[in-house]
């Protein structure tokens, strides 16, 4: 695609996504819950999809920036993992993550885990390539944008 022609911003909605997976006998041990780990990798997968949406760009993971695991997930639980994009710097972008578990037959939904991944657009010679800024679409899409940016004030910078 000519880069040139590519718009100057995009918005929350434009790389919004949610992949889910049914939890099978790989994925959990001999009671029945899910390995963190295996919850992990698709957080992993699913938040990479939005950042290379959100770029047009290959993408490395930088950072894990939480991973907070609130609840289990079960053998047979249809898992979800919903991401948005939160916050875009230069070349990096992170990506806010939810999980929910629903068991099918009851239809009962828990909130499993939540994290932040930050991932650098990386371009064909691996180093780190701009992306588009990040724009809101809505009120809503403005705040999450805004609490992400004040988080983003009040810690330290990755290398400090
Ligand atoms: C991520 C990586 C490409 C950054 O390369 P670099 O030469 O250090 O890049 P820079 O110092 O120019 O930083 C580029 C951007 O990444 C951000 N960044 C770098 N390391 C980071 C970290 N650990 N956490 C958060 N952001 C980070 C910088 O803040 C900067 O953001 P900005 O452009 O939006 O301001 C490089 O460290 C790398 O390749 N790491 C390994 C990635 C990998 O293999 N991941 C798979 C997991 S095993």
């Amino acid at each position: 695609m000519d880069r040139e022609a590519e718009p100057s911003g995009r918005s929350i909605a434009y790389s919004r996504s949610t992949t889910s997976r049914l939890m099978d006998l790989l994925d959990s041990n001999r009671q029945g819950n899910v390995h963190g780990g295996v919850i992990m990798r698709m957080v992993d997968e699913a938040a990479a999809i939005v950042a290379i949406k959100h770029s047009g760009r290959q993408v490395v993971t930088a950072r894990v920036d939480r991973f907070d695991f609130w609840k289990p997930a079960y053998l047979g639980d249809v898992v979800s993992i919903e991401c948005w994009m939160e916050y875009v710097g230069r070349t990096s972008m992170e990506v806010g993550v939810k999980v929910v578990a629903e068991e099918p037959a009851s239809r009962e939904v828990r909130d499993v885990a939540s994290s932040r991944v930050i991932y650098v657009a990386i371009d064909e010679t691996g180093h780190p390539t701009p992306v588009p800024p990040l724009v809101a679409a809505s009120p809503d899409e403005e705040q999450i944008i805004a609490a992400a940016r004040a988080r983003r004030d009040q810690t330290e910078t990755p290398r400090e």
